[in-house]
């Protein structure tokens, strides 16, 4: 059972399933050598200089891109979708004010499945509408949950505005101008797919099993909140925040790798050069930091990045996605702990596309582990225990 490792007899254990190939795929390609990103072979600077979210999602989900009428199509649907029932924003009021906005998205997604009439047909039909429910859904949730913990009045989505427009102006209770509706635009599609990072891995998972989508989804967002994955931006950000000038970077990254600790934002499993997403990522937040007059911040980035850059670079670990959204983020005035949140917005599509694949030809997911406790303990009754 297993690859057995010539000399030792023991399996090889692949820890962290590094360069486990686990299925084909047409969705996604990170090329970790040249640093490049194709959704279905479109760049990733294409998409993110022509593109639009929902443009994006249905490039993910039906594998082409759409023309005008099917564009306008989806995006109709999608915005007349985004309504949550009066029972979730109930759930929503009902949590403790100090729960993550990630863990009020699980939460909701769970309550979302129960409340979808589909949630028990598997075709593909039924799925691409729990699909489109669920993209609508996501930013008003998280939007609804933010205003709810702040005292705020909820701010219903409106049917007009495309999904980066409405989640902001969900969000803050104003309508952003076009340019900052663009920028969280932009950064939807850059955060749309990643092919086989955890959060896909674990919706593949669990779709291996063949429950329901939302299911698969919930185990998603398990994953994304962990700091190594999607909650690297909020932890990012706070690092920078606490930085007191561009002239304290050098400092804080000794300081950081002296003691054995990440630069939070930089490495990749499989990017071994920059992330193209950084690099876009890197002039919005320059744009922005003009624009918002907050230029220390950014100075402070691009500092701890020459820095990370110069200690971390010849060991092929650069700033990844997380690093420059945390700081275009912050600079949209959205709060640290939304970020998290804010990247399951974009990533719903990729997990949606991810797991309709696996169904395609699925196989319920199985490893192994080596087992190397005791094969001859005897049992002791509870009383002769000392
Ligand atoms: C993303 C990440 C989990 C990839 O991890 P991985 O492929 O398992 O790589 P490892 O964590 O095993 O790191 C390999 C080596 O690089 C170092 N390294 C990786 N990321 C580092 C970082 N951000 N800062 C400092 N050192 C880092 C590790 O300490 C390790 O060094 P060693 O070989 O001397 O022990 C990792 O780079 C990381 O934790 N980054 C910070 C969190 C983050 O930004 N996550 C978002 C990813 S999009």
């Amino acid at each position: 059972m297993g690859s057995l490792d010539d000399g030792t007899g023991r399996p090889r254990i692949h820890k962290g399933l590094d360069d486990v190939y686990v299925k084909e795929t047409r969705i996604c390609l990170v090329d970790g050598v040249k640093g490049r990103l194709l959704y279905y072979g479109y760049d990733i600077r294409d998409l993110a200089k022509f593109s639009t979210f929902e443009e994006t999602a249905y490039l993910l989900w039906h594998g082409r891109l759409p023309n005008r009428e099917a564009l306008a199509a989806f995006t109709a649907e999608l915005a007349a979708n985004r309504p949550i029932p009066k029972e979730l924003v109930a759930l929503l009021k009902d949590l403790p004010k100090n729960t993550a906005p990630i863990d009020a998205v699980r939460t909701a997604v769970s309550a979302l499945g129960a409340l979808d009439p589909d949630l028990n047909d598997p075709s593909r039909t039924a799925n691409l509408r729990k699909a489109l429910r669920l993209t609508a859904k996501i930013p008003t949730v998280v939007a609804a949950f933010h205003r709810i913990r702040n005292a705020q009045r909820v701010v219903k989505p409106n049917g007009k505005y495309p999904t980066a427009t409405d989640y902001l102006r969900m969000l803050t209770g104003k309508k952003p101008d076009k340019r900052t509706a663009r920028i969280m635009d932009v950064a939807l599609i850059l955060h749309a797919d990643h092919s086989m990072n955890a959060g896909s891995f674990a919706a593949t998972v669990a779709a291996s099993t063949l429950p329901d989508l939302y299911s698969c989804i919930v185990a998603a967002i398990a994953t994304l909140k962990g700091p190594l994955h999607g909650g690297a931006n909020e932890t990012a950000i706070k690092a920078l925040l606490g930085i007191e000038s561009p002239e304290r970077a050098g400092e804080f990254v000794h300081d950081t790798l002296a003691a054995g600790n990440k630069v939070w934002g930089f490495g990749h499993r499989v990017y071994k050069t920059w992330d193209p997403r950084a690099i876009i990522l890197r002039d919005v937040a320059k744009e922005l930091s003009g624009r918002t007059g907050n230029e220390k911040l950014f100075a402070v980035a691009r500092a701890v990045e020459e820095a990370g850059v110069a200690e971390l670079g010849p060991k092929g670990i650069y700033p990844n996605v997380d690093y420059y959204a945390g700081v275009v983020y912050y600079l949209l005035g959205l709060a640290p702990d939304l970020f998290p949140a804010t990247f399951a917005v974009a990533r719903i599509s990729g997990w949606v596309a991810q797991v309709l694949e696996y169904w395609e030809d699925n196989r319920i997911m199985r490893p192994l582990d080596y087992y190397v406790g005791p094969k001859e303990a005897v049992y002791v009754p509870l009383d002769q225990r000392t």
